[in-house]
């Protein structure tokens, strides 16, 4: 390949879903504040939904290409391995081609950077010789229960983790039990393409020399965590990847691509707006998760118990109609009283409006991090991959919220999701702990990201690192300065 130009040029590669675009393309906009050149390679479902969702900055270049399934992938009809197989076939061509190309024409990219699940991104970028990196866009506490499953402690964490008595202690984590491990370890798990998916990704890591891993994540939020593995995989936390709109405020216009807005985008906000600060209670599961009809019902009971205004996001089966899903539910009529029921919102502008009191979250780490970066306490109600991980660093380590407890049949009742809103919101000793707590992370999240805050530096080193303007060895220096000034500030305000 060609030498690297005068301007680094990075080419990010996305698995195409909300998940992963949201934190890669904000990414992208810190690269791009930092003079680097950006190219996304992805999938022409998510380029559709990006576009949908508003305008994309003149800076961004897409290289797009089809996997196949257009119309996005649709779990409840197509088949996982084959789409999996397809993406990667296809994707592993079209970044060739990309990076070839880019070379061809007097811009070579000088670092791929790929979020999760795809390895075939590191290998492509190696055997054309060109500098790689993860973007790791789940918490560095996950990652490293997956490095130590993979490197010897596979039998202490695969064997009897599903007993309730069972747990581990890792180095650089809180003492897990088995509800606080991410589900692929669990024998319920039916994803079985994912930790053979992981082991590859950390496999590739693995093979380099002092291979390099960025986390959306920031350093005083996982300090132990984010510590260098084994004295050879180093993590740089460059988080939280959120606008600056909804951080420092100093880009208003740099708000979120926030998937589909639907029809009803003024309304919940001008709904909002006539209700008293801190009292709305926000309910989300993500992008991806629906819940069960019993499971809707038993939120419908515990809404309606706690008695406070309410706005519920109830994502579209692509099969099924709004309104059918709306009118599967009871006591319509008082739920409508009490609430607002869309399917999405802007969720950054939810968690900064003033009325918003608490986040009742799946525990996406997205949304753990905006409900961290807008200093909002939750109910942390996970389903699957890392969100019970999540939940676990929510409740016992930031001690921002409390976790729901489900009932045998994995249901969590609507008498138990009424208590655990009360209890972030009512008077309870508890909840104005947890609501200091998420003050607290709010002003340390904003800190990390000023320009010259910790996830700024360590973004601004690796930039300088892959451009060749410092070696590696510096950039350890200069992280561990930071690190030093970091344990300073934080004493002084701990
Ligand atoms: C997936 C996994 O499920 C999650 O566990 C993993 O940590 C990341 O990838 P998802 O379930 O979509 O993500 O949840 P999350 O990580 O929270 O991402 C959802 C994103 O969509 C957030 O950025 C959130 O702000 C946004 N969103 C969600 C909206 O903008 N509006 C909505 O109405 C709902």
């Amino acid at each position: 390949m060609a030498q690297a130009q005068a301007q680094p040029h990075f080419l990010v590669v996305i698995f195409p879903v909300q998940g992963h675009i949201n934190p890669a393309f904000q990414f992208a906009k810190r690269l791009i504040q930092l003079g680097v050149k950006v190219t996304f390679t992805i999938t022409v479902s998510a380029y559709n939904k990006i576009t949908k969702a508003g305008r994309i900055p003149d800076s961004f270049n897409f290289a797009v290409f089809s996997d196949g399934y257009d119309d996005g992938f649709k779990s409840k009809i197509d088949d996982t391995t084959t789409f999996l197989t397809q993406f990667r076939n296809r994707g592993t061509q079209n970044l060739k081609e990309t990076l070839l190309s880019n070379d061809e024409n007097g811009s070579p990219v000088s670092c791929v950077v790929y979020t999760l699940l795809l390895p075939w991104a590191a290998k492509v970028a190696r055997d054309l010789n060109i500098p790689s990196a993860p973007l790791w866009i789940q918490p560095a506490s996950v990652l490293r229960v997956y490095y130590y499953y993979f490197n010897g402690y596979d039998k202490l964490i695969g064997d009897g983790c599903s007993e309730p008595s069972w747990s581990i202690e890792l180095p650089g984590l809180p003492l897990l039990k088995s509800r606080d491990l991410p589900s692929f370890f669990q024998p319920s798990n039916t994803y079985n393409f994912a930790l053979p998916l992981l082991k590859e990704q950390l496999d590739m890591l693995d093979s380099e020399d002092k291979p390099l891993i960025l986390v959306n994540s920031f350093d005083a939020l996982e300090e132990e965590a984010l510590k260098e593995i084994d004295g050879n995989l180093k993590m740089v936390a460059v988080g939280p990847l959120i606008p600056s709109a909804f951080l420092d405020g100093k880009d208003p216009s740099d708000k979120c691509f926030g998937g589909d807005l639907f029809e009803r985008t003024k309304e919940y906000i001008e709904w909002m707006n006539t209700k008293p600060e801190g009292s709305i209670v926000y309910i989300s599961f993500g992008s991806i998760l629906m819940l069960s009809k019993n499971q809707k019902e038993e939120m419908v009971h515990g809404l309606l118990a706690s008695g406070r205004p309410f706005l519920w996001v109830m994502i579209r089966d692509q099969n099924v109609e709004m309104k059918d899903e709306e009118e599967e539910l009871s006591s319509m009529e008082e739920l409508e009283q009490l609430g607002l029921i869309v399917p999405w919102c802007s969720q950054l502008e939810v968690l900064s409006h003033p009325s918003l009191g608490c986040f009742v979250t799946h525990c996406g780490w997205n949304s753990t991090l905006e409900s961290i970066a807008c200093g909002v306490p939750v109910v942390a109600f996970p389903h699957w991959t890392d969100q019970s991980t999540n939940a676990k660093l929510l409740e016992d380590v930031w001690g921002t919220g409390t976790r729901v407890t489900a009932n045998e049949d994995g249901v969590v009742e609507g008498e138990e999701i009424r208590r655990c809103i009360e209890m972030v919101m009512g008077g309870d000793e508890r909840g104005v702990t947890m609501r200091k707590n998420a003050k607290k992370w709010k002003d340390l999240a904003r800190e990390a990201m000023r320009e010259g805050g910790s996830s700024y530096m360590n973004l601004k080193a690796f930039v300088e690192q892959v451009d060749g303007s410092s070696t590696r060895e510096e950039m350890v220096i200069e992280l561990s300065n930071e690190v030093k000034d970091l344990e300073s500030k934080l004493e002084s305000v701990i």
